[in-house]
Order: C-alpha cells, then sequence, then structure tokens
C-alpha cells in the first residue's frame, strides 16, 4: 500500500480504550446510584497494552473528569403511630348499630333545638297578630264614631238661631219726637222713629246689597258705608246705588200699652204699603 492509504490503527485503540473507560465509568456510576458495588475494574491487559495516550482535547478532558457523586440521603426515620392504640376492631353488625346510635343522637338534638325556638316564635306571632287586631279595632271604633257624629249631625240641620223677630220696646213716652232711637239697633236692626203723629220701626238693612247704615243726627239722613247710599228719617232713598227706601216693620201697641215691633211682616213703600194700617203707629 502507499503512504497515503496506510492507516493509523493506533488510533483505532486509543479509541477503543476511550470507550472501554467511558462505558466503565457509567457502569460504576449506575453501580453507585443503584446501591453500590465497585466498578469493575478494568482488565489488566488493557491497562498495559494502553500506549501512551496523545494529549486530550478539552472535550475528552471534561469526560474524563470523575463525576460528582451524589451525596447520600439518609433514610427517613419510620413514622411514629400518633393514635391512640386502637380498639379491637368492631363486628360490621356493631358498627351499624353504632351509626344508628350516632344518627339518632343528632336527630334527638336537632328536634330538641327546634322544640326550642317554636314557642318563641309562636309567642311573638301571637304577639304581633293582637297588635295588629288593636289596630284594626281602634281604626272600626273610630271609623263608627266618625259615622255616628255626621249621622247625629245631619238629624241636626243647620239652624240660625236669630233673636225673637218680634219684641216690645216699651211705652210710647220712652221716645222722643222728632228723634230716630238707635236702642234696636244692634240686638234687633230696628230703628224707632217718632214724629208728631206716630211712630214707625225701620229696618237697619240697607236696600241695595244688606250693609247697615249710619245715622247721621247733624245731617238728618241715614248713610251706608258701603257704596254710599243715603236715606231720609222717613226712609226714602235720595242718593247712592241704594233701588228703594228702606223696608218698615209692623207696628202695634200691645196689651199692656208698650210698642210691639213684629218684624214677621214688612211694608215696602215701593208698593204702596205704608198706608197700611199697622205700618205707622198713630198717637192721639
Ligand atoms: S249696601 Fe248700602 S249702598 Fe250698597
Amino acid at each position: 500500500m502507499s503512504e497515503e492509504g496506510k492507516v493509523d490503527l493506533s488510533q483505532f485503540d486509543s479509541i477503543q480504550d476511550r470507550v472501554a473507560r467511558a462505558k466503565a465509568k457509567a457502569e460504576a456510576m449506575r453501580a453507585a446510584k443503584s446501591g453500590g458495588g465497585a466498578a469493575p475494574a478494568l482488565p489488566t491487559e488493557q491497562k498495559a497494552e494502553t500506549p501512551p495516550e496523545a494529549p486530550q482535547t478539552q472535550a475528552e478532558t471534561a469526560a474524563s473528569l470523575p463525576e460528582p457523586t451524589a451525596a447520600p440521603i439518609p433514610a427517613a426515620p419510620p413514622e411514629t403511630p400518633q393514635e391512640p392504640p386502637a380498639s379491637p376492631p368492631l363486628s360490621t353488625v356493631e358498627k351499624a348499630a353504632a351509626t344508628r346510635r350516632q344518627r339518632a343522637a343528632t336527630l334527638s338534638r336537632a328536634a330538641r333545638a327546634t322544640k326550642a325556638s317554636e314557642p318563641a316564635d309562636a309567642a311573638v306571632s301571637r304577639r304581633g297578630f293582637f297588635s295588629w287586631l288593636a289596630v284594626a279595632w281602634v281604626a272600626f271604633s273610630a271609623a263608627m264614631a266618625a259615622g255616628v257624629a255626621a249621622m247625629t249631625r245631619f238629624m241636626f240641620p243647620n239652624v240660625l238661631f236669630e233673636p225673637p223677630q218680634a219684641f216690645k220696646a216699651g211705652l210710647p213716652e220712652d221716645y222722643d219726637r222728632g228723634k230716630v232711637d238707635e236702642r234696636w239697633k244692634e240686638k234687633f236692626g230696628v230703628w224707632i222713629v217718632r214724629n208728631e203723629e206716630g211712630i214707625y220701626a225701620l229696618s237697619t238693612a240697607c236696600t241695595h246689597l244688606g250693609c247697615t247704615p249710619n245715622w247721621l243726627e247733624g245731617e238728618n239722613k241715614f248713610k251706608c258705608p258701603c257704596h254710599g247710599s243715603g236715606f231720609y228719617r222717613t226712609g226714602i232713598h235720595f242718593e247712592g246705588p241704594a233701588p228703594r227706601p228702606l223696608e218698615r216693620y209692623r207696628v202695634v201697641l200691645a196689651s199692656d200699652g208698650q210698642i210691639l215691633v213684629d218684624k214677621n211682616k214688612k211694608y215696602q213703600q215701593e208698593k204702596g204699603q205704608w198706608k197700611a194700617p199697622e205700618s205707622f203707629l198713630r198717637l192721639a
């Protein structure tokens, strides 16, 4: 063979040697992990036959370094039983009986708790019921009272309590001639006027809208303060909006000689009623 075709077999030997050492190392590591045992020693003849190694590369050096073995993990101490010593095992029948007793005790406690809470709830419910009953009874009583009051009011219609419509105004001598007497103005709404011939009674209601005129002695007239109507002492209107004269009432002498004024009978001048005998009391 030529020089180019020659192969350096010593390199193969070196490679085989390295492979053998790597396998031995792997075997040693597996043995150490699995429980020990010395790695199998390399065959002596291989060591003897091993030629001087060529300078190793960086990777080969790293692979050849001895790998650190894992530190042995101390075994955990055996667990000590913390439970009390177990009672002797129960039979199936005894276990079922114990379960039934436990369940019965639970139900009994629940029933007692329910019975204890029932009276309070029932008491509250009764109190609430009677409270509402009282409120309803009060409301019903108030409604009944209001109804009775309304019915009673309905039984007594509106009544205007007025002074009597007929009254005795005293003796004729009590009135001065040529004077307008106002003593019955407030109580009966009547002016008593005496002239030379007799006495007549004038209504104090203005014939416009019913206001009460004032007697003005200095002006010798009745003057209404509402709209200014004016009336002579005879009752005849002469100014303002009043449409007609003042009205006169029936005036007669009573059996006892007093002047009797009767407001139930009115006399209107515009109707010619002032000519009626009882519209004017003639005095001798
Ligand atoms: S009420 Fe007397 S003038 Fe009108």
